[in-house]
């Protein structure tokens, strides 16, 4: 077994379900089950490395550490040595020679970490990799529906907004994938992944946002990664005008959230725009299950270091 986790698309559905046990087994938060758990090694060091702004998974890391009584260090990029041209293999080298047993690691950088993981000892994690992937998101997005629903697979899965520059919405179209799951994605055309793309297979079907919305058990929003987009996109995003129209067209108003199915959930990998992608006062609406996902990323990333020390 790797100890790694670089991409959602190395992992079989054995593995993708045993990590979610894992990740249920801590969402049932209680301190008997914390301090009763064996370590498999002792004062295991877990370094944070993001060289992109964080607030949930970089936290989330932390916080499913310390609770495991593992031992956290966070690395600054702005103050290490990657600004005297020091490269990842080396930082990683480095710090694996100090001892410490799990990198994570948040990038621009696609593919560096596929680069350098089978040269190093230490557990490495892929904490988001430019617009590439995002495994451990997907994740915890599959606990969190498989506590709706019971189950992963049998649904409809609407993924809906900025698909073509989002590492969250592939990391998740390759896992409904994986569980055979019909998949609806929308968004401006210009956001919609190219179609000879390799998330385009059979599961995949594009469709108008209003459609997606109503049809699906899962309505997915996500954020707009103006970062990442080559040109300016089609929407003035500097005027008030802009947002909206791209919020009326595209988001998820309170009209469009009355017409979704009964037991149908929404999902937001955050950090979201309350009044582009989603409506302020859907933020915190029953169906939402937003809050639910930042909970469910402490007990999935628990599992996730866990397994991250077995060889
Ligand atoms: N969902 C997510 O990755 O959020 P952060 O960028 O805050 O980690």
């Amino acid at each position: 077994m790797s100890k790694d986790l670089i991409l959602l698309s190395d992992l079989s559905i054995e593995t993708i379900d045993s990590i979610l046990e894992r990740g249920q087994y801590w969402s049932e938060d209680n301190n008997f089950r914390i301090s009763n758990t064996a370590k498999v090694i002792d004062n295991p060091l877990v370094c944070n490395l993001f060289f992109e702004s964080s607030t949930r998974t970089r936290f989330s890391f932390e916080v499913a550490a310390k609770k495991l009584g593992y031992h956290i260090l966070n690395f600054e990029p702005s103050t290490s040595s990657t600004q005297k041209g020091e490269t990842m293999y080396d930082t990683l080298k480095t710090l694996e020679s100090m001892g410490v047993n799990i990198a994570i690691i948040r990038t621009k950088e696609e593919n560096i970490l596929h680069e350098v993981a089978p040269k190093l000892d230490l557990g490495i994690i892929n904490a988001g990799a430019g617009a590439n992937e995002h495994p451990t998101q997907a994740l915890l997005d599959l606990l969190t529906i498989k506590q709706n629903f019971g189950k992963v697979t049998g649904l409809k899965i609407a993924i809906v907004g900025d698909i073509k520059y989002s590492r969250v919405a592939n990391s998740n179209i390759i896992a409904h994938t994986k569980y055979a799951n019909e998949i609806l994605i929308a968004g401006p055309d210009f956001l919609l992944p190219e179609k000879d793309s390799p998330l385009m297979t059979s599961n995949v079907r594009i469709c108008s946002v209003d459609e997606a919305i109503e049809e699906a058990d899962v309505v997915m929003m996500l954020r707009v990664q103006r970062e990442r987009h080559p040109r300016k996109s089609d929407f003035d995003w500097d005027s008030t005008s802009g947002q909206n129209k791209y919020f009326l067209k595209y988001g998820l108003t309170s009209e469009r959230s009355k017409k979704m199915k009964k037991n149908s959930i929404i999902m937001h990998p955050a950090p979201f725009n309350r009044g582009i992608e989603i409506a302020d006062e859907i933020v915190e609406d029953p169906k939402s299950m937003i809050f639910t996902q930042v909970r469910n990323g402490v007990a999935v990333r628990m599992a996730l270091l866990e397994r991250a020390l077995k060889k």
